[in-house]
């Protein structure tokens, strides 16, 4: 007896295990539209790395670059219908969910990064994660990826100089204005078609970070690029409510505390690509980069800034009031 009991112990371990072996990972999908030599495109890979390393063979993580799975126009869509459970939209692309987030966009708000992190972190930045709350969507952190550059087939150093000049914008009606502000025609595209709008010179020009303007390859197609530093591109990583409150407590924790190791190593990616990428477009001279002058830059600056009254009353004064106290 002592020998049938054994053999069924055995045989009941190696059904379990057989059990476990076969129990498939639960796929987790996650979509964005840059490359992966990028903040975003690199905080993905590590959120990948790190929820596959502590829940193996529980989760798997399938990160879709390039607009590869969804782009622009259908990310969030697709997010609300659990078809990818993490999307990380600039901040300028939630208009259709809040217009709170549109904050982000007014020209010549933060004089840097510090400032963009100080709001973020503070108790009016915090509470802008939960904006979209009755839309379904849950913000899981803010993601940097820089300050935002003016490029262009021709220089431009005034505001007079964009005149008439198409720009390619996200889809954003604070960036539509800013444009405006300076007779400019902006023009909403989805980012995977920027490159072939420049190239085709169907449009004139573009804003972008340094990161973005070099690994799209915008620098090779834009003859010049202004260092203006008048706005952020910045991320919110977002998934549904639905998912999110499908996982057991316990792996959503552990997914949670990978997903903010993930965002502290693309932020140091972030600040370091400033420079760097720079570099390289500079190091390339395919593209002139264009320092303006203090009094260059305040022309900017004059033109664009009445944009923060027109949103004024649909951002809030209060949100717009913390911002500019997060300069010091
Ligand atoms: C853009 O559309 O220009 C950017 O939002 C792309 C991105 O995600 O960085």
């Amino acid at each position: 007896p002592l020998k049938v009991l054994l053999k069924m112990t055995v045989l009941a371990g190696c059904l379990t295990s057989s059990i476990q072996a076969f129990a498939e990972p639960i796929q987790i999908k996650f979509s964005h539209v840059v490359a992966e030599n990028t903040p975003k495109g690199q905080m993905a890979l590590k959120f990948k790395e790190l929820v596959e390393q502590r829940l193996p063979g529980e989760y798997q993580v399938n990160v879709f670059p390039n607009s590869q799975l969804f782009g622009d126009n259908n990310e969030v869509a697709a997010l609300l219908l659990n078809d990818v459970q993490f999307v990380a939209p600039s901040l300028s692309k939630f208009e259709r969910y809040t217009k709170k987030l549109q904050i982000f966009d007014l020209p010549f708000l933060f004089e840097n990064m510090e400032s963009v992190n100080r709001f973020q972190q503070s108790d009016s930045g915090q509470k802008l994660l939960n904006s979209m709350k009755r839309k379904g969507i849950v913000g899981l952190g803010y993601l940097h990826n820089g300050m935002k550059q003016l490029s262009a087939s021709s220089p431009l150093i005034l505001p007079t100089d964009a005149n008439g000049k198409k720009f390619r914008i996200m889809a954003s009606d604070v960036l539509a204005a800013q444009f405006q502000a300076v007779d400019a025609i902006p023009v909403k595209k989805p980012f995977s078609e920027v490159f072939t709008l420049l190239q085709t010179r169907a449009i004139d020009g573009q804003e972008n970070t340094w990161s973005n303007i070099y690994s799209k390859k915008f620098f090779e197609v834009q003859s010049y690029i202004t260092e203006s530093n008048h706005g952020v591109l910045d991320y919110m990583v977002v998934t549904s409510a639905e998912f999110w409150k499908s996982l057991p407590a316990d792996k959503r924790t552990v997914i949670k505390a990978s997903l903010d190791e993930a965002l502290a190593h693309g932020n140091q990616i972030a600040a370091a690509k400033v420079n760097k990428d720079k570099a390289t477009i500079e190091a390339s001279k395919r593209s002139d980069i264009i320092q303006l002058t203090a009094e260059q830059r305040q022309e900017w600056v004059s033109s664009m800034k009445p944009v923060w009254r027109q949103f004024e009353a649909k951002i809030g004064k209060d949100l717009i009031d913390a911002a500019v106290a997060s300069n010091k």
